[in-house]
């Protein structure tokens, strides 16, 4: 691996513009569950299960109960060196951007400015009834929550985790600025099972724009076959060790 990371440090370090997409898999090394892996599993269920308007209209005690889980596991994280290396990026290439779909602000916590959160915050609430007294969404880092589900202060019905679930749109400013983003030199993704669009279709689109692809993931993936470098390994000793040869 090691002269592919000296060329790809060169390309990285010469790129007039560097966008990256991160996943669940960066965070891993932290001790935030992945979504897919079997430490992932919240009680046999399956994210997409959990995450849908529908399985909370159903149960919201039940989705809470497994986003308090998830709050509770990241509070105790810290952020890693994967997370480090892209904060640092942020500061020193003055065309980077970093999408991620991951909710929890550990990159924000390591020192990452405008991150394009493609999927919300974990650290962000709304009022489900959408009341006419509530912001739009407001943060609350309230870990654990005494009552599940929690409830909005202004019109004391049930608040949801402000993250986009399956079947919600994305935000269409967020996704212009991932869009714009994918218009690069390099394009790496790290982190993520690239099955969930859109969040997936970015790396394609890179390639339509000529960008050199490169995937960090220890484990194959949908992505592994199409990108130009595949990197197998964890992201907080593959991103470092790229760092090194800059
Ligand atoms: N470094 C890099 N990649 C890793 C590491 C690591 N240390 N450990 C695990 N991985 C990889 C796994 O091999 C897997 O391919 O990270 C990926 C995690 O995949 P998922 O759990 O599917 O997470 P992600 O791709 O972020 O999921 C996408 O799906 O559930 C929704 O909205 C949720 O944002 C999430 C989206």
């Amino acid at each position: 691996m090691d002269s592919e990371v000296t060329a790809l440090a060169a390309r990285v370090a010469k790129a007039e513009r560097l966008s990256i997409l991160t996943g669940a898999g960066v965070s891993a090394a932290s001790g935030v569950p992945t979504f897919r892996g079997a430490d992932g599993l919240w009680k046999d269920f399956k994210p997409e299960s959990l995450a849908t308007p529908q399985a909370f209209a159903r149960d919201p005690k039940l989705v809470w109960e497994w986003y308090d889980w998830r709050r509770q596991a990241i509070a105790s994280c810290e952020p890693n060196a994967a997370h480090r290396v892209l904060a640092e990026w942020s500061r020193r290439f003055p065309n980077f951007t970093l999408i991620t779909q991951n909710v929890d602000g550990l990159h924000e916590r390591a020192g990452s400015r405008d991150v394009v959160r493609l999927h919300g915050s974990i650290w962000e609430v709304s009022c489900w009834q959408r009341c006419a007294a509530a912001p739009p969404r407001w943060r609350d880092e309230t870990v654990p929550f005494k009552e599940i589900p929690p409830r909005c202060p202004h019109c004391g019905g049930v608040i949801r985790p402000g993250v986009v679930w399956f079947g919600e749109s994305l935000d269409p400013a967020i996704v212009d600025r991932a869009t714009e983003a994918a218009d690069c030199d390099v394009f790496i993704t790290a982190g993520t099972s690239a099955v969930v669009y859109p969040a997936a279709g970015f790396l394609e689109l890179a390639k339509r724009h000529g960008a050199y692809t490169v995937e960090i993931n220890p484990e194959t993936t949908p992505a592994t076959s199409t990108v130009d470098l595949a990197l197998q390994g964890g992201a907080e000793v593959v991103l470092p060790r790229i760092a090194e040869d800059l």
